[in-house]
């Protein structure tokens, strides 16, 4: 019986062993660390100076606002390895939790994945429970003391077979980051979102002060926001230009700043980016006022 085999079937085993809520949270975190490795190996820009998602504008951007920014510096010149070896991190991860190869150090794996990633992009994102990475440091960090059972004391040793199957997963990673660039696509930026809806009432302007915002959501389901200034009414996707998540206005440092990887956005300098890893604006919607409400132009 091969290494693949016995891992099928220890992994079998496991799922049968496990009560419901438990394989619930495995499920979920082996698929998304699997998705997570994915997003990246079939994202052409990821390795590729100069793309909007590469890793090494990732880095540039954590190194300018996390609280340990100088480890991210340190790491901006090896930015290709430090992506390879991300991406080849998560389909790792992911591939033991699910097939039970390892799984405690998957599981502390995971943890420390999140816990960086938190305080690369996450650590001053308001409220903090918006915060992605830090939910999944808790959740890997629940699973790894149930799978520890609460001992202290961890044996990671590793026998000949078990040694094996771990290179099995190395195996399945590898197979998984070339299937990935096989299937790569460039995540670039989002292009301006058209006003299909022109003339659509937003808001009574009388409701929106000057110094004021309004979110809204376009008849294409895309989420945008306008500001009120002296200077008049302007407005913004809230899709953000990296990869997609929906930013929010923060009040207190007047930005719109994505909770993914925290890039940050000027809404009265043209929604261009102030942080990244983003390096497009956000894409502007054409709003004007009419009469007494504020409408898509
Ligand atoms: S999706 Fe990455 S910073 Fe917004």
């Amino acid at each position: 019986m091969n290494s693949l085999q016995i891992s099928l079937r220890k992994s079998a085993a496991s799922w049968r062993s496990q009560a419901i809520h438990i394989r619930l949270i495995r499920l979920w975190l082996g698929v998304t660390w699997i998705y997570a490795g994915w997003d990246k190996a079939s994202d052409s820009g990821f390795l590729t100076q100069g793309s909007p998602t590469y890793i090494g504008s990732q880095l540039e951007g954590y190194a300018a606002q996390s609280p340990v920014g100088s480890l991210f510096n340190t790491l901006i010149e090896h930015a290709q390895y430090v992506g390879i070896f991300v991406l080849l991190s998560e389909f790792a991860i992911g591939f033991a939790t699910l097939l039970w190869i390892a799984p405690t150090s998957a599981a502390l794996g995971g943890f420390s994945m999140s816990v960086i990633l938190w305080l690369a992009g996450g650590f001053y994102i308001r409220p903090y429970f918006f915060s992605s990475d830090l939910a999944y440091a808790v959740l890997w960090l629940s699973y790894f003391l149930y799978l520890t059972g609460g001992r202290t004391k961890v044996n990671f040793s590793i026998n000949r077979r078990g040694f094996m199957r771990v290179g099995t997963v190395g195996v399945l990673a590898v197979i998984a980051s070339g299937v990935g660039k096989f299937f790569s696509s460039s995540a670039n930026a989002l292009s301006p979102s058209s006003s299909t809806n022109a003339g659509k009432k937003l808001i009574k302007l009388s409701n929106v002060p000057v110094g004021g915002n309004h979110s809204f959501v376009l008849a294409s389901g895309e989420q945008a926001i306008l500001f009120r200034t002296k200077k008049g009414i302007f407005a913004y996707s809230k899709t953000c230009t990296h990869q997609g998540c929906t930013v929010e206005y923060s009040p207190s440092n007047k930005k719109l700043i994505c909770p993914c990887h925290s890039a940050n956005f000027d809404p009265f300098n043209g929604a261009k980016v102030t942080i990244g890893p983003a390096n497009a604006p956000l894409p502007k919607i054409n709003v004007k006022i009419q009469g007494s409400w504020v409408v898509l132009a």
